[in-house]
């Protein structure tokens, strides 16, 4: 049981609304997706502005190999847009990159740029930034389930003494170690819903839904969304127990 007191450790952004923003000004989907990747550098300096120690951020599903293949190509433009303007910026903030998800299925255009960066900024210490792309929850714990089950066969591991800390290491995020639960979620556009997102680190977030689209998501939401997260009473089951007083003087006379 732990009341809220501190900045939530981990902070986790379902960046959505990006196509309806735009259609309803009455352009096209894709200019969504421009406003909404200007968008990110500013709530990633927030978030360590506030003392977040790590930020994950929901850029593509794997559900979104879906889309048409005009906006897919939007979208990667855009990421490697992101990563070479921003990297400067996030080296000079200490910010480790890391990304989740199937990125092998990404085009070796977009992997050119992204491994080098992503290695080059691997060993900072500071904020833990995450993209997940291509990335998908039940896909992720499906392969840890394979990877946990081949040391299993090579006798490696013995089921039987499987935890859930043991599990966790072989999820995609596994070496943030004590990071890799999500304190807090924060969904833009109105949704109502996880759409395959860090489903076994999100346990017992607490979850934050906002009616404005990603591309008007501003630093100050976030810091609201974090002073909200700080008036949660977070009781992973347990209760809370007011506060001890000393007992009535006539009792303990008794
Ligand atoms: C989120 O915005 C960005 C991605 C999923 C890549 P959407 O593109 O889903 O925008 P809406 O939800 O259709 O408005
Ligand atoms: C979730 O948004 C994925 C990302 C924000 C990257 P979607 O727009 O793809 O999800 P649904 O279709 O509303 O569930
Ligand atoms: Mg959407």
């Amino acid at each position: 049981m732990k009341n809220v007191t501190k900045t939530p450790a981990h902070v986790a952004i379902i960046m959505d609304g990006n196509g309806r923003w735009a259609q309803r000004r009455h352009h096209p989907r894709i200019f969504g997706h421009i406003r909404g990747a200007s968008r990110i550098r500013d709530i990633v300096l927030e978030a360590d502005r506030l003392g977040v120690k790590a930020l994950t951020l929901y850029a593509f599903s794997t559900e979104n190999w879906e889309r048409p293949e005009a906006e897919k190509s939007v979208l990667w433009k855009l990421l490697i847009k992101f990563l070479k303007r921003e990297e400067a910026e996030l080296a000079r903030n200490g910010v480790r990159l890391r990304m989740i998800g199937d990125i092998d299925r990404l085009d070796s255009k977009v992997r050119e740029v992204l491994d080098p960066v992503v290695s080059r900024l691997s060993e900072n210490t500071g904020l833990q930034l995450t993209f997940a792309v291509s990335y998908g929850a039940r896909q992720e714990i499906l392969l840890a389930a394979k990877a946990y089950a081949r040391d299993c066969l090579e006798k490696r591991l013995c089921p039987d003494s499987l935890s859930e800390e043991g599990f966790s290491k072989y999820l995609a995020n596994g070496d943030l170690g004590p990071l890799a639960d999500v304190d807090l979620v924060i969904r833009t556009s109105g949704e109502f819903r996880i759409s395959n997102f860090l489903l076994w680190q999100s346990a017992y977030a607490e979850y934050i839904f906002l009616e404005k689209c990603w591309p008007d998501f501003l630093p100050v939401d976030l810091r609201n969304a974090v002073e909200s997260y700080l008036k949660r009473d977070r009781r992973f089951g347990g209760v809370t127990l007011p506060p001890l007083r000393s007992a009535p003087k006539e009792e303990t006379s008794a």
